[in-house]
C-alpha cells in the first residue's frame, strides 16, 4: 500500500466509510467512523435539529451527526429550562428528524425523568426512541451516575452518546450555568469520561468545560469527544442550531460564533410581507390564477 499523501489522506468522516465510494452520493454515518475520525484527526460536526427542514439541509450539507436535542423544550416548546420536555413531545421530532436524512447518525436525547431510576427504565426510553422514532443512537448525561444505564442501553445494542461537564439537566443542582472541571473538578470530570468509556459509549460530549481540561481529556480517551463550549482540542464540535444560525433571541453562550442572522432575515421579510399585504401589493397578478 503506498503511504497517503496530504492530497489523499482523508479529510471528513465521509471518507472513513468504506462502503460507497467518495464521492458517489450518500453514506450513512455509523458509530464505528466517529472512532475512525478519532484516530485520524478528522474533526466530527454535529448540530443541534428537531424538524424535517433543517435536518435535510444539514445533512445534505454534510453534518455528521443530529442531535434532536432536549434543548427542543426550550426551542420548539418554549420552557424556560430542558427540564420539563417529555419522551412524547421529543419522539414525533427525532422521527421528523430520522426520516429527513440520508447520511447523518440521528442521536435522540433522553430527557430528564427518563432514565434516572435506573437501568429498566433507561432502557425502556431508549428501545421507545430506537423503535418509534428511528433514531440511531441515544444520548444522556452523566458521568460515574449514568455508567450502570449506558451499560444496559449498550448491552441492548443501542448506541449511546454520553454526556458529562456541564449537564442542563441538572443545572439546579450544579446552581446555574456554570462551567465545570475548573481546578480539583477536572480529575472528575476524567473520572467521568473514563466511566462513560467503560460503560460502552461510543462517544461523550464535554459541555463548557476549561480548553485545557478538555484537551487533557480527549487525550486520555480511546473514543471521541464532542465539544460544546470545550476549545478546540476535542474530537468534535457540537452546536445548538438556533444559536449559530442567530435564530435565538437575546444572549447566546460565549462559545456560540453567531454564522448567520436568519432571525433578522425572517423578521425583514415578515413586515415586508405584512406591508405587502395591507398595501396592495400582494398578492400581484403572477400570484393569482386565470
Ligand atoms: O439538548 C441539547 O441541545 C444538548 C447539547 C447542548 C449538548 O444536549
Amino acid at each position: 500500500m503506498p503511504e497517503s499523501t496530504a492530497s489523499d489522506a482523508p479529510r471528513s468522516v465521509n471518507d472513513l466509510n468504506p462502503f460507497v465510494p467518495a464521492p458517489a452520493g450518500p453514506k450513512r454515518v455509523r458509530t464505528r467512523h466517529f472512532s475512525n475520525a478519532k484516530q485520524h484527526g478528522i474533526p466530527i460536526t454535529g448540530l443541534t435539529s428537531y424538524d424535517m427542514l433543517t435536518a435535510q439541509i444539514f445533512d445534505q450539507a454534510g453534518i455528521d451527526f443530529l442531535l434532536v436535542g432536549d434543548s427542543a423544550g426550550n426551542n420548539v416548546f418554549g420552557y424556560e429550562t430542558t427540564l420539563p420536555v417529555t419522551v412524547d413531545e421529543l419522539i414525533p421530532l427525532t422521527r421528523a428528524v430520522a426520516r429527513a436524512v440520508t447520511r447523518a447518525l440521528v442521536v435522540a436525547d433522553m430527557p430528564f425523568g427518563s432514565y434516572e431510576t435506573g437501568q429498566t427504565e433507561a432502557l425502556h426510553t431508549a428501545v421507545r426512541f430506537m423503535k418509534e422514532a428511528q433514531a440511531h443512537a441515544v444520548k444522556l448525561e452523566g458521568g460515574v451516575r449514568s455508567h450502570k444505564q449506558i451499560k444496559r442501553i449498550v448491552t441492548s445494542g443501542i448506541p449511546v452518546m454520553a454526556h458529562i461537564g456541564f449537564t442542563p439537566q441538572s443545572e439546579h443542582g450544579l446552581g446555574g450555568h456554570i462551567i465545570q472541571g475548573r481546578g480539583d473538578a477536572a480529575e472528575q470530570l476524567l473520572e467521568d469520561a473514563l466511566a462513560v468509556q467503560d460503560a460502552g459509549a461510543f462517544a461523550v460530549v464535554l459541555e463548557m468545560v476549561p480548553a485545557t481540561v478538555a484537551a487533557e481529556v480527549t487525550s486520555k480517551l480511546e473514543i471521541p469527544t464532542i465539544g460544546v463550549g470545550a476549545g478546540p482540542d476535542v474530537d468534535g464540535q457540537l452546536l445548538v442550531w438556533t444559536d449559530f444560525a442567530g435564530m435565538t433571541e437575546g444572549r447566546v453562550p460565549r462559545f456560540v460564533r453567531q454564522y448567520a442572522n436568519v432571525r433578522s432575515v425572517l423578521t425583514d421579510a415578515v413586515h415586508q410581507f405584512k406591508s405587502d399585504v395591507e398595501t396592495g401589493v400582494y398578492p400581484g397578478p403572477e400570484h393569482s390564477y386565470e
